[in-house]
């Protein structure tokens, strides 16, 4: 049966990872894959994510089946964290589920079974986007994002591509922090992209992979609640993996609101079916962590002020390398590296250029020249600038 089969390409970003990893120059640098990293190049646990594994360990007393929509108190703890206080929580369900991308997955899923044909992506957007949307037999189509020359949104030719959509077609924003690209919706422009999918009858589907990665927690889920104040229904998936470091533990959560509370029960019974269908129950352990995390002041306090100083790195780190490139390229053109939030930004450079960063400098970023500012290094921001320099200058 195998032998019908041709070889899947390898996914871009995670082949990256061997890829680095296999390089055995001492001075190379990894600015591929989406993971945070500290200043020596570490990807840690969280104090307070350590501090509850531990408690949980003592705690836990089974390990029987949780549910499909994993635990109720996670669900709850994350609704408060990405909708606050102000959502009519009436009509939002949420479920735990295997990342942001399983939280994705199973939300495409239900979109398709609401008859939902067309959702529309962002050009650029996260290159997974495609596969795991497209796998619940939808079509994507894209509307224009990103202008490279200045490394702006190209919010006018976005809003007149989503004047085209029909009614009942989904559009998938990011909620913070776009990935690839850096570039973000301002509160003006979340605004308009709210007027204009009440108007035209579009339902968001909003991915919050990074919030807190940006301009800070609650700054990050202003999109999220700005539309779920305003528009009827929406989907909304969520990451855990970044801002609670939690990555091979597969933790996310995918909300609904309905129109109203019979209605949202009714598509949650549906989503929870689609869970069933595809992995049956989410995994517990991180989940079961970040629970205790958002349950307890003191922990909740450590997380925050840890993801912050994270958050805040990311920032200066930005800083620094617009500066070290302007110093080495004698021209403003990176600016916009300072400019963008999150933990990505694209410099601009061909995939011929990139090649030649990984082969000749030990330089890794992903082939559309995504960089994660997280893997940065402090300490020779101006050596790194200057090989980016000179590559792109080679033209
Ligand atoms: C990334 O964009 O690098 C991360 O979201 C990791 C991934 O799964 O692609």
């Amino acid at each position: 049966m195998f032998e019908m089969l041709t070889a899947a390409p390898p996914d871009k970003i995670i082949a990256l990872m061997g890829q680095f990893r296999e390089d055995p120059r001492p001075g190379k640098i990894d600015l591929g894959v989406g993971v945070y990293k500290d200043a020596k190049g570490d990807t840690p646990i969280m104090a307070a994510v350590r501090e509850a594994e531990k408690l949980l360990y003592e705690r836990q007393s089974t390990k029987t089946y949780v549910g499909m929509a994993g635990d109720p108190l996670f669900n709850a703890a994350m609704i408060g964290l990405v909708f606050g206080d102000g959502a009519d929580r009436a009509r939002i369900r949420a479920a735990q589920a295997p990342g942001g991308s399983g939280a994705l997955r199973i939300l495409a899923e239900l979109i398709a079974r609401s008859k939902g044909t067309t959702v529309w992506l962002s050009d650029p957007t996260w290159p997974n986007h495609v596969p795991l949307i497209r796998a619940a037999g939808v079509t994507t189509r894209d509307y224009p994002y990103f202008d490279a020359a200045t490394g702006t949104v190209r919010f006018d030719a976005m809003i007149a591509a989503l004047k085209g959509a029909a009614a009942g077609d989904i559009v998938l924003l990011h909620g913070c922090c776009h990935n690839p690209t850096g570039a973000n919706l301002d509160h003006g422009q979340w605004e308009a992209v709210a007027d204009l999918l009440v108007s035209r009858g579009l339902f968001p589907f909003v991915d919050l992979a990074y919030q807190g990665f940006g301009d800070g927690l609650e700054e990050d889920a202003f999109g999220v609640r700005l539309l779920a104040s305003r528009v009827p229904e929406m989907a909304v998936a969520a990451s855990c993996s970044k801002n609670f470091a939690v990555y091979r533990d597969r933790v996310g959560t995918a909300f609904l609101l309905g129109r109203n509370p019979a209605e949202a029960d009714i598509a949650f019974s549906q989503l929870l079916s689609v869970a069933r269908g595809m992995y049956s129950m989410p995994p517990d352990h991180a989940a079961a962590a970040i629970r205790i995390v958002l349950e307890d002041g003191k922990l909740t306090e450590s997380w925050k002020s840890e993801l912050e100083s994270m958050r805040r790195r990311m920032v200066l780190l930005r800083e620094g390398f617009a500066d070290a490139l302007r110093r080495q390229s004698n021209s403003d053109r990176f600016d916009f590296i300072a400019r963008h939030r999150g933990m990505f930004s694209r410099i601009g450079a061909t995939p011929a250029q990139v090649e030649k960063l990984r082969k000749e400098y030990g330089v890794y970023m992903v082939g559309d020249s995504r960089i994660n500012v997280a893997g940065l290094p402090e300490d020779r921001l101006d050596t790194l600038a200057a090989s980016i320099v000179s590559v792109m200058a080679e033209g």
